[in-house]
């Protein structure tokens, strides 16, 4: 079936998604988030989605990044915890950081992979390294999406829930579809889509569309022009993956993510204004929705 997303119900129902914060809870109660994202010389992806998912409510947030763009990183994150990983000659990861990502994985609640992080071989190794061992649901966004459309065939038996969420650019590199037919059936590329693959699939876009991997569709109805911005796609990859960590079911977590961070964009722009906008605005709004939620 498939259901567009009403302000009212949607904001009552995902109320009580939410894992409740017992006076004895600690962070060890609110997941283990493993972040593998960034290069060096493109460290702002890593840095908004690490903090999208810690505003989030993500009890440990954990942020694997190569060696530079840990240390550029250190000046401007202080609550995840940076562990710096040994780098290609490009300062993108290099396949000797996989025994290292595997151990923190085994451990791991939810893992976010590929914001920021390059595409090349060695992404690719580190990419399916984590396909092949997760446990835990593992999303995929932006170069993790480019280094999988070159093995989409790893997506066919997954160990574990895997979410994507490509903008229409990313979703014609994973199914070689033109950007403009994508864009004239968005909802059957993305029935289509989840039919042959076993994910979560998120078609980012004004109207944004989640795929269940059961056949259910969900319409987004939040969101604006003004989060036509670098960034934006980056703060929704960490509001997927805290939700994820937290324990919230693979779909309501993606449901939620997705209204909220459209929401969180339709209150910013009566602050910012469409034009001044920022994603890193984006994260500000948060704590707001979250205290009509609480
Ligand atoms: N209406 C509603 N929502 C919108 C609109 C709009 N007009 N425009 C953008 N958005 C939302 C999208 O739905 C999505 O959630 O903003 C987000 C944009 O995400 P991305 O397209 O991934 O953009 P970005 O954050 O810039 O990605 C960062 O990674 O994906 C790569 O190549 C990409 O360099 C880029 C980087
Ligand atoms: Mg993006």
């Amino acid at each position: 079936s498939i259901e567009t997303m009403q302000h009212t119900p949607v904001f009552e129902e995902v109320k009580n998604w939410f894992p409740s914060r017992h006076p004895n809870s600690h962070k060890g109660s609110f997941g283990k988030l493993l972040c593998i994202c960034g290069k060096a010389g493109m460290t702002g992806a890593a840095e908004l989605s690490a903090k999208a998912a810690m505003r989030c409510g993500a009890g440990l947030t954990y942020l694997m990044t190569p060696k530079d763009a840990c240390t550029a990183l250190s000046c401007k994150l202080t609550e995840p915890v940076l562990i710096p990983l040994s780098q290609s000659s490009e300062g993108t990861l290099s396949h000797q950081s996989i025994p290292t990502i595997l151990e923190q994985l085994s451990s791991t609640s939810a893992c976010l992979i590929g914001c920021g992080m390059g595409d090349n071989a060695q992404t690719q190794a580190v990419l399916d390294a984590v396909l092949q061992h997760a446990k835990c649901p593992v999303i995929i966004d932006a170069d993790g999406i480019n280094a999988l459309s070159h093995h989409i065939d790893r997506l066919k038996e997954p160990t574990a829930p895997v979410i994507l969420t490509p903008h229409p650019g990313e979703m014609s590199r994973l199914t070689g579809k033109s950007i403009a037919e994508i864009q004239e059936n968005r909802l059957q590329t993305a029935m289509e889509f989840v039919q042959e693959y076993p994910v979560t699939l998120v078609l980012k876009g004004a109207g944004t569309i989640i795929a269940l991997p059961d056949g259910h569709i969900w319409i987004n109805s939040t969101g604006n022009p003004g989060m036509a911005k670098g960034g934006s796609g980056d703060v929704l990859a960490g509001m997927i993956s805290a939700f994820v960590a937290q324990g919230i079911e693979v779909g309501n977590a993606v449901v939620a993510a997705v209204y909220l961070h459209g929401l969180a964009g339709d209150r910013g722009v009566q602050h910012f204004s469409q034009h001044a906008m920022l994603a890193s605005d984006l994260i500000s709004m948060l704590p707001g929705i979250f205290l009509d939620l609480e």
